[in-house]
């Protein structure tokens, strides 16, 4: 069967083979080799269902399995040799195969290389959702245990990093873990949607034989959860279909994004400005002029990776605008930018959980920053109307009490009673009780606030998720 002269696979209509930069410039083994599990994983399936309709004798069957076996382990060594000539991985395997057995000529029965590649990418989109949300229970373990660690230490938030109010260690980085919770849930959905099995769609119209599509999908996994087989149900939708490659790019994004945002934060409260964290020296770097420095460059990098990721889903986005039904070659190009976002997400990851695992607050640096008596003039507003005043008036009479310090250079708390009560009489005797930062959390105990109780119902809800 192999003629040197040919390519080896469309050989027939063809008297030149592919020129050798054509070679150079076409193949796509040099990334795809990545897919060979979930390729030999697809061929069995077929195999076995071209057996169970009688394409394949049992034998024939056998011998194509037990040739499939061998090369599961044989592709796990680094000196299997892919052949750019081959183009890619489903070439590069075929022919491997065809060296172990003749029979293997029957192997590619009722089968395109389309068909083919999106069940490999189904596959792979599968066990990447799987892996990244292990990973991401990982980075949110991390988080969490930071979190118990400083609960009930008290920080400013803020909005237009101007300080705000007051929050605690732990409510904030709970935040961190309820976005990224979501993005465990949305590879989740991914994960779902890439269930759907396109073998037997063939090239684009399936195939004149006898094929038992529903058959390969069970043999596969594509299957509910009442273990019904999933498959596609437009032969060319199933070969032109991306949408997955889209999902989980922009499920990559939208979690690269919160850890970008994360990684912001760590940045900011590292700065000697804000002094609330300190970063192990394992995930810093020092400059190599200034010695004084330790940068926090991982998250920094954190930050630019991101920048990558979100590039990756514009690539893909950008690859399939315009193409008309169904495959072209140019879809050869969705794949590096779903591997890289994979790989990069997946690192990131890792480095904020090996970063934060090591990191610690300091304790002084923070209550000092949420000493600051402004951070509750919101709660002396709300104390107002606890009083009967409208909060627009509350507001008002707060905010001349508040430009009122700024004038006399004193704390708030400490106006004078005798200025306070007539800028607004309904402040009585007790207002300034509400400077008390216990207080001020203990009056938040509903749903969604920093109250202890609350925090400790999160922390208990996301352990018991997370299996901790
Ligand atoms: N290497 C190809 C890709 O990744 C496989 C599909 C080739 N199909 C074709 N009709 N040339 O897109």
């Amino acid at each position: 069967m192999a003629n040197d002269d040919k390519q080896v696979t469309w050989g027939g209509r063809f008297s030149d083979r592919p020129d050798l930069l054509m070679q150079i410039f076409g193949e796509s083994v040099s990334f795809d080799k990545r897919l060979a599990p979930y390729d030999l994983k697809g061929s069995l399936g077929h195999a076995s269902m071209l057996a169970h309709v009688g394409l394949l004798t049992e034998a024939e069957f056998f011998e194509i399995k037990s040739g499939i076996e061998e090369l599961i382990e044989e592709i796990k060594a680094p000196e299997f040799s892919w052949k750019l000539e081959l183009e890619d991985v489903h070439m590069n395997l075929e022919q491997a195969l065809l060296e172990k057995t003749e029979v293997a000529e029957k192997l590619h029965t009722g089968r395109s290389r389309n068909d083919q590649v999106a069940t490999d990418m189904r596959l792979f989109f599968k066990d990447a959702c799987a892996q990244m949300r292990m990973t991401l229970e990982g980075t949110m373990l991390t988080i969490l245990t930071l979190a118990k660690r400083y609960s009930g230490l008290p920080i400013p938030g803020y909005t237009h990093l101007q300080r705000a109010q007051p929050v605690t260690v732990g409510h904030h980085l709970l935040a961190h873990v309820e976005a990224l919770g979501r993005d465990h849930e949305r590879f989740s959905r991914v994960s779902e949607h890439a269930n759907v099995c396109p073998l037997g769609s063939g090239a684009i119209a399936g195939s004149t034989l006898p094929l038992d599509r529903e058959f390969t999908a069970k043999a596969l996994g594509f299957v509910d959860e009442n273990g019904d087989p999933l498959i596609t149900p437009n032969g060319m939708d199933a070969v032109a279909d991306r949408d997955v490659f889209l999902e989980f790019s922009m499920a990559c994004v939208t979690c690269s994004l919160h850890l970008s945002r994360l990684a912001e934060d760590v940045i900011l409260w590292n700065s000697t400005e804000f002094g609330f964290i300190n970063l192990p020296d394992s995930f810093t770097t020092g400059s190599s002029l200034m010695p004084q420095k330790k940068n926090p460059d991982c998250f920094e990098l954190i930050r630019g990776k991101t920048g990558r990721i979100v590039g990756n889903l514009q690539n893909l986005c950008v690859t399939l605008k315009g193409l008309p039904l169904t495959y072209n070659r140019d879809l050869q190009e969705d794949k590096p930018p779903v591997f890289d976002s994979f790989d990069q997400l997946t690192t990131c990851l890792t480095v904020v959980a090996g970063s934060l695992s090591g990191s610690s607050f300091n304790e002084e640096k923070c209550r000092e920053a949420a000493s600051d008596p402004l951070l509750l003039a919101t709660d002396l507003a709300d104390y107002l109307v606890e009083k009967g005043v409208a909060f627009r008036s509350a507001h008002h009479f707060i905010g001349e009490l508040v430009a009122l310090s700024e004038k006399q250079n004193i704390p708030l708390p400490e106006l004078g009673q005798t200025e306070a009560i007539e800028i607004c009489p309904a402040l009585g005797e007790s207002w300034r009780d509400v400077f008390d930062l216990d207080r001020a959390f203990r009056m938040r105990e509903r749903p969604g606030m920093p109250g202890p109780s609350q925090i400790k119902n999160r922390i208990a809800h996301w352990e018991n998720v997370l299996g901790s």
